[in-house]
């Protein structure tokens, strides 16, 4: 018997708890799932960060931490936890992004706001370019920015992707590191960030970046808050140079009801919505995991606890 601890809060246990049993049974995977375990019987833990486990010192016998969501940002720095931490990647999670994306990027793209908001009775010609005529730049090109390049070169989108590590993709202008950042936005008219929130990607959109970026860009932030400088952002946006920022995630969630960007006209806030893993696609994704730790093969989605991602 293998013995699964799900470490997450109570509605989310109502939402995983079938999805996952179905998962264990369609490995054949004998497993024991509960909510609490004494901690020296545990051999996985399929986690949420924002959960009441936070020392993970007394799993003595755990062989992996698996954790339901992308970012892993509030666990990776976990000093208590030395067993290996895998992330999610979901098929779901995934497409998800992938159509909110595509669907952001399309709003200002076509200029829809124009139409939708402004229904006063005056017959307004606006012919928006063709999509090979507004570049796109997104930051962060691993699972879901690679995903969301695909579809939108798929629209005929000309699309810029940078990375920490130097990529060759076909169809993307690929730029990696410091030096190909201020390539990256300066070509930019929509600029889409699906970077981890981690020491060295804070504030990657700051006062330069934005001053790099063309006249009447677009910003869509489904990654993490702290990849933008707020401050330097609301000046850019209040001098016209950047048209509108469609932001799904914040250094504080829920984005308190004081905040500039809630009446900012430029600004759209969503809460953080933009995609959710989906638990049986997701469910699937942690039985496989459990299976190579029975049979001693790798796990997939491993966390590079160095970079932090
Ligand atoms: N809003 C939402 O609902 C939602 C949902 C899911 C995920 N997210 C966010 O989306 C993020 C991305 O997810 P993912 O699954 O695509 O992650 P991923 O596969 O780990 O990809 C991360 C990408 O960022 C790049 N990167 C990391 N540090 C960098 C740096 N310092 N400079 C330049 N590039 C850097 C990586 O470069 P390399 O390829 O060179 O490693 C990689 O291309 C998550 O971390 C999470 O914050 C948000």
């Amino acid at each position: 018997m293998i013995n699964v601890l799900f470490a997450a809060k109570t509605e989310r246990w109502n939402t995983y708890e079938t999805p996952l049993r179905t998962a264990f049974a369609e490995q054949d995977l004998e497993v024991d799932l509960r909510t609490e375990f004494p901690p020296e019987d545990v051999d996985y833990i399929v986690y949420a960060p924002n959960g009441d486990l936070h020392d993970f010192t007394p799993f003595t016998r755990c062989k992996a931490v698996l954790n339901l969501w992308a970012g892993v940002e509030d666990v990776v720095g976990n000093q208590t936890l030395s067993q290996p931490l895998a992330r999610m990647v979901d098929y779901g999670l995934t497409q998800g992004m992938v159509e909110w994306v595509t669907g952001h990027t399309l709003r200002h793209h076509l200029g829809m706001d124009q139409h939708i908001l402004g229904q006063d009775g005056e017959w307004r010609s606006f012919v928006p370019p063709l999509a090979e005529d507004r570049r796109v730049t997104i930051l962060g090109l691993g699972t879901l920015g690679l995903a969301c390049a695909k579809a939108l070169i798929g629209l005929g989108f000309p699309v810029t992707g940078w990375s920490r590590t130097a990529k060759d993709i076909e169809g993307i202008t690929c730029l990696h590191g410091p030096d190909g950042l201020r390539e990256a936005v300066s070509t930019a008219d929509v600029l889409i960030l699906l970077l981890p929130n981690t020491a060295a990607t804070e504030n990657t959109v700051d006062s330069q970046a934005l001053a790099d970026m063309p006249e009447g860009a677009f910003i869509i932030n489904p990654g993490r808050g702290p990849l933008i400088d707020d401050d330097a952002l609301l000046k850019a946006l209040d001098s016209g140079h950047i048209a509108h920022a469609t932001l799904d995630v914040f250094r504080i969630e829920p984005l308190p009801a004081d905040h500039p960007y809630w009446s900012h006209p430029r600004v759209t806030v969503t809460p953080h919505i933009a995609s959710e893993t989906r638990p049986s696609s997701a469910s699937r994704v942690i039985a496989e995991n459990i299976r190579r730790g029975q049979s001693g093969e790798p796990f997939l989605h491993l966390v590079d606890r160095g970079v932090g991602y």
